[in-house]
């Protein structure tokens, strides 16, 4: 479903992503983890075409996320993206919010998005807020908003970047038993996190990353039980801890 190769990207000299491949075949999860800095939202963004590279190619379904001739407004339509800070329109309802995107990129009509978006607002718990505005939520729910809304768009894979982080201790569960639902409902999902419980239940596998480089793309198990490098170790050994 996602296929990255070979990608390549600068800021000016610096070198942001080195040479990066790794897939996520239909129905995986992958998560992706790595130091501060290491490339991990650059490379989850190149994905829905956020970032622009100069090496390599990315492609989603088939479709060429770097082809200039590629509607990449349709393209992101089909992806879901879900971001460390919720991203919700403030000034718009929480049914607004589920529905605005429905309507204007896929053309649906108001019924139709409400019915969508209500019923994934139900399935993650939330029905009854559907008419408050995200200010009045916490965060824990308003993450799971913005997961409704990039369900309600049919999204062919969801993307995640620390999702989780943002969030207050006893708001991060309710979060990832969202996402565990998804990826046992057979979600095709990329995730960037530090949760390693949430990546030891429903990853496929693991990819590390490290100056912009994937030092390791393993099996969960592998990973976990035997990571092949130095880094890997180092860094399994500080967050576990
Ligand atoms: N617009 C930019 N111009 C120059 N350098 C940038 C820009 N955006 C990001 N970088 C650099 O690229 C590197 C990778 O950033 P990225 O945000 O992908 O890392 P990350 O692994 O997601 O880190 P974190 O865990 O802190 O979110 C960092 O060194 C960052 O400073
Ligand atoms: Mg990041």
């Amino acid at each position: 479903m996602i296929e990255i190769s070979r990608v390549s990207k600068w800021y000016g000299a610096f070198q942001v992503l080195s040479d990066c491949s790794t897939q996520v075949a239909r129905g995986d999860v992958v998560v992706v983890c790595g130091p501060s800095g290491s490339g991990k939202s650059t490379l989850i963004k190149t994905v829905n075409g956020l970032e622009p590279f100069q090496h390599g190619s990315v492609r989603v379904d088939g479709i060429e996320v770097g082809d200039p001739k590629t509607d990449l407004s349709r393209l992101r339509a089909r992806i879901g993206m879900v971001f460390q800070n919720f991203e919700l329109f403030p000034h718009l309802s929480v049914r607004e919010n589920l529905t605005l995107a429905q309507v204007k990129v896929l053309g649906r009509s108001l019924d139709e998005a409400t019915e969508r978006g209500l019923a994934y607002l139900d399935r993650v718990g939330l029905l009854a807020h559907k008419d408050k505005f995200p200010g009045r939520l916490s965060g824990g729910q308003q993450q799971r908003v913005a997961i409704a809304r990039a369900l309600s768009m049919d999204p062919v894979a969801m993307l995640f970047d620390e999702p989780t982080s943002a969030l207050d201790p006893e708001m991060i569960g309710e979060v990832l038993d969202v996402m565990v639902g998804l990826a046992q409902e057979g979600m095709t999902m990329m995730v960037v996190t530090h949760e390693m419980g949430f990546a030891r239940k429903v990853a496929d596998r693991i990819v590390f990353m490290d100056h912009g480089s994937i030092v390791e793309d393993s099996p969960k198990e592998a990973f976990f039980n035997a990571p092949r490098s130095e880094r890997a170790r180092d860094f399994l050994a500080r967050i576990i801890h």
